[in-house]
């Protein structure tokens, strides 16, 4: 279970996260949503530990251990799992390189073996089959040249391979055709078990069709101002968001 308590980040001095509280439960799918600069990505690279940010209050914990303590490493080696906005290009690190690595890093905080190259293909050649991903893709640097709805696909083969507890995907919709975004939420549909927690940040509804949320937030300004159902979603995409700034005494905790 990931619990987000009252978080408040800044950068270079500018509060953007102004007192987030949100509780994901394994199982459950939540999708976040919202106006450009609301602080998505923010909370989403505060999750992942980034060092630009600046934590000023609250506490996230996760199965009741406060994560913001631990380095980006050391989170990812409890099962949490970040994709970006704008995924980096690594130079001189291939595809399977980087994934072999981080899933035995993974591992080993587990106290589980090391998976050996052979093993470790067996595994990348079935998650990339999965997610429709071409074998030479295996080879290529990390991101490096890859179109944009490549790296997305590409984000969720690395969610396949490390099959994280918590993932949170930012915008992982954005610049897919419509067969990749199908292939994406299929991988990611397939990943979900009991155990998963999965916060899902995107600007359309449309997405919502292929991954079921099981909850709708609104994130303005920094915190959650309205929850809901799936219906949420519909009724942002008609409505808009400004609806929710004339009636913020409506809006969730
Ligand atoms: N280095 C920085 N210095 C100053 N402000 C910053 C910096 N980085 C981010 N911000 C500001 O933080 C706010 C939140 O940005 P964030 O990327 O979290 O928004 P978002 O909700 O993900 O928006 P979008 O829907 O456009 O992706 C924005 O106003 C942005 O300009
Ligand atoms: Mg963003």
């Amino acid at each position: 279970m990931i619990k987000i308590i009252n978080l408040h980040a800044s950068i270079e001095g500018k509060p953007i996260l102004k007192g987030l509280t949100l509780t994901v439960n394994p199982g459950e799918i939540h999708a976040i949503m919202g106006p450009n600069g609301a602080g998505k990505s923010t909370l989403a690279k505060v999750l992942a530990g980034h060092p630009a940010y600046e934590v000023t209050q609250g506490q996230v914990l996760f199965n009741g251990q406060d994560i913001l303590e631990l380095d980006p490493e050391e989170r990812a080696h409890l099962g949490l799992f970040m994709s970006f906005q704008y995924p980096v290009e690594i130079a001189g690190v291939s595809n399977v390189q980087f994934l072999h690595t981080a899933l035995n890093a993974n591992r080993k905080a587990r106290n589980e073996a090391p998976l050996s190259l052979e093993e470790f293909d067996i595994l990348l050649a079935e998650k990339m089959k999965l997610m429709e991903i071409k074998p030479e893709f295996k080879e290529r640097n990390l991101n490096e040249g890859f179109s944009g709805g490549e790296k997305k696909r590409n984000e969720i083969l690395q969610m396949a391979v490390l099959a994280p507890k918590f993932a949170i995907l930012d915008e992982t919709d954005s610049g897919l055709d419509i067969d990749a975004m199908r292939i994406v939420a299929n991988g990611v549909n397939q990943l979900m078990t009991p155990e998963t927690e999965i916060i899902l940040i995107t600007h359309y509804q449309r997405l919502l069709d292929y991954i079921k949320p099981n909850f709708v937030h609104v994130m303005m300004d920094g915190k959650i101002v309205q929850s809901g159902g799936p219906e949420l979603a519909l009724e942002l995409e008609s409505k808009g968001y400004d609806w929710l700034i004339e009636s913020p005494q409506g809006a969730a905790e």
